[in-house]
């Protein structure tokens, strides 16, 4: 993969200018460059936002799989496409070559096959991060099977709904899971799942932690088994460009969850482009994101992009506490890791730990290291910058969702000059706009809108499995013609972007838009304070005003709350001004969080605002008891 030939911000906005005015050039360009196809597009894009009907590289015929491993064994069938390094610390990881890869992956498509499954088929994987999770994905990509990842933390209903939805034919599950010192029942929460999932046929078991089972006869089969029997002679499928390559179910903290459709070829090329471009890979580095497969970001940055490139992508199944809390910064010095990917919950809950966990470690390898999935507070982002960065290595803070596929906004290393919580620029192809609340584009800088992207990319989700009209209502009604990501943002004087959160996170009190993160960040400054989470509720006067939930660190000693909250305030009125003080601060223990650690806002609104009526979906929480907790100190 190409990387931009740029070497400081002038030459940036000159080569994002030319992918503004020509973008289907710049596609053509990249698509054609760095890719085998079985045969190419007759068009670069074709879309009419109205309709949210968008395609990219019409006709061409590809197999993301080929690009993935067949066509890197040539040069670099003995490097290491991934390292798995196991939760436990004694037990020893695994370096899986491309070789290796390549015939571990043809053995699973054909037991795929074999088991029935076709072209167009929905999988359901439900797997911890362990090599077979990867190579299942991989399997399913290679015979034109749909996978849907469902994280391995999900309940058993969370997983029944997700089958049913896209009606998957075959669950991959294991006897069990490592997490920290837990082991989790994955069979048992799959058997739970199917009993009310009809379509489901068959259900293959890779073995990981001995558990004793129960196997369904007829339906249940152990994986090995299968995988010792099947030819490692396999022909991947030849799939239309706009053929769906996998669903995806985001996070769910609105209503139904919606599974997120991606498809083959402009997912390919955006992931591959935007892995390359963001953390600056080398041939022979070692990048480690620590993201669950579950997630897109895992989908994403620890299997596609990464081997699209042929690189060498590490797939941690443990947890960042466990033995302790030094575990993430061995694991960079044990693997030599030189790009490191995380999210901000997880380096706040870091930094929290004693110094010492992250100074013991030299962590000279790293060269480029990346925050995703929340806004980064200025706190969290100077500690990633010190001290695992060591001030030398680019911070970048990229923002993207499950429906762009990849990376959108972000600096790019050694070019961008960072600012700490800004995501700052577009990568070259993006077209964000901000817009006002009379649906008008904003045209100045130093101002918060709500952020629009109005060219597509190749990496956008085309449609919502099953439901192209909520697709269409949630990304393309609320400003015509351009697709809304539901986030707020603040551009600066230079264009920079910062994302302020969930546009249903800002809060308009006395008529200023106040996103809720920059509120937060202030607060979180306080040196009592571990978190907190900011709300509006109605005001007869202010329209809105703010509550504050806030959680302090345990230091044993004693605070007068009535101070602390004047001193909370009094630093919210310092860093952004008296309008965004608290109205109401109220002390917890925790806040309510989903799986993939974003707080739930909505609970916390209608906590704020005194209705206690109905909250709900709460089954995708992590911390459900806390919301009981919340409540009776509201009361
Ligand atoms: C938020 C994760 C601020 C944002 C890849 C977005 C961010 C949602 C950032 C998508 C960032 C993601 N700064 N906010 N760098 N990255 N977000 O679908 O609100 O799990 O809309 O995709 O996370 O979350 P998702």
């Amino acid at each position: 993969m190409s990387r931009y030939k740029i070497n400081n911000l002038e030459e940036y906005f000159k080569e994002y200018k030319k992918s503004v005015r020509e973008p289907k050039k710049f596609w053509d360009k990249i698509a054609s460059e760095n890719f085998t196809w079985y045969q190419e597009w007759s068009k670069v894009v074709d879309f009419n936002m109205a309709d949210a009907e968008i395609k990219w590289f019409e006709d061409a015929k590809v197999n993301i799989t080929k690009n993935c491993i067949d066509r890197h064994l040539a040069k670099k069938g003995d490097k290491t496409a991934i390292i798995f390094e196991p939760n436990d610390p004694t037990e020893e990881a695994q370096h899986i070559s491309y070789t290796e890869l390549h015939q571990r992956v043809s053995k699973m498509a054909n037991v795929l096959r074999d088991q029935g499954i076709q072209k167009g088929d929905r999988v359901c994987i439900y797997l911890p991060m362990i090599p077979e999770l990867a190579i299942t994905t991989l399997a399913c990509a290679r015979i034109g099977a749909i996978h849907s990842v469902v994280f391995a933390g999900f309940s058993a209903s969370a997983v029944a709904t997700r089958i049913n939805d896209s009606e998957c034919k075959m669950v991959i599950t294991s006897d069990g899971g490592y997490r920290g010192n837990k082991t989790i029942d994955l069979k048992g929460i799959v058997d739970e799942a199917l009993t009310n999932t009809p379509c489901v046929e068959k259900v293959l078991v890779v073995k990981r932690t001995n558990t004793a089972i129960q196997m369904k006869d007829g339906r249940d089969q152990w994986l090995q088994p299968l995988l010792d029997q099947a030819s490692d002679n396999n022909t991947a499928e030849i799939m239309d460009a706009e053929d769906p390559l996998f669903i995806l179910y985001t996070s769910g903290s609105t209503g139904k969850p919606k599974g997120m459709v991606h498809t083959t070829a402009g997912y390919m090329v955006y992931t591959a482009y935007t892995f390359k471009n963001v953390f600056n890979y080398e041939d022979n580095d070692i990048f480690w994101c620590t993201a669950d497969i579950g997630w897109i970001t895992g989908h994403s940055y620890i299997l596609y992009g990464p081997l699209l490139n042929g690189a060498t992508t590490v797939i941690f199944e443990g947890v960042p506490s466990y033995p302790d809390f030094s575990r993430f910064w061995e694991i960079i010095e044990k693997h030599q890791v030189n790009q490191f990917y995380t999210a901000p919950t997880a380096i706040r809950a870091l930094a929290k730990e004693s110094l010492d966990y992250v100074q013991r470690f030299p962590l000279k390898s790293l060269k480029v290291i990346g925050s995703v999935g929340e806004p980064i507070n200025e706190e969290a982002w100077h500690w990633y910058n010190d001290h695992v960065g060591d001030k030398r290595c680019p911070v970048v803070d990229t923002w993207w969702q499950t429906e762009t596929g990849g990376i959108m906004i972000s600096p790019i290393p050694f070019v961008t000059p960072t600012k700490p919580t800004y995501a700052t620029l577009p990568l070259p192809g993006i077209q964000p706009v901000l817009m006002d609340e009379k649906r008008n584009e904003i045209e100045d800088n130093q101002v918060v809108g709500s952020l629009c992207i109005k060219f597509p990319w190749p990496g956008i989700a085309r449609t919502i499995w099953g439901d192209h009209q909520r697709y269409k209502e949630t990304y393309f009604s609320a400003f015509p013609g351009k697709y809304f990501t539901g986030d707020g943002a603040l551009r600066d004087e230079v264009g920079y972007y910062r994302i302020t959160g969930r546009v249903d996170d800002v809060v308009i009190v006395s008529g200023h838009n106040l996103g809720t993160a920059p509120i937060e960040d202030a607060i979180n400054e306080h040196p009592a304070v571990a978190e907190s989470a900011i709300v509006g509720f109605p005001h007869d006067v202010k329209g809105n005003a703010l509550y504050g939930y806030v959680i302090l660190k345990e230091t044993g000693e004693s605070r007068d709350r009535e101070n602390l909250m004047r001193e909370i305030n009094q630093q919210i009125s310092n860093q952004i001004g008296p309008i965004a003080k608290l109205d109401k601060i109220q002390f917890v223990s925790g806040l309510p969080k989903t799986r993939s650690g974003k707080i739930m806002r909505r609970i916390l609104r209608k906590i704020a605002e005194g209705d206690f009526s109905n909250f709900g979906d709460t089954s995708t929480l992590l911390n459900p008891e806390i919301v009981e907790e919340i409540k009776n100190g509201k009361l």
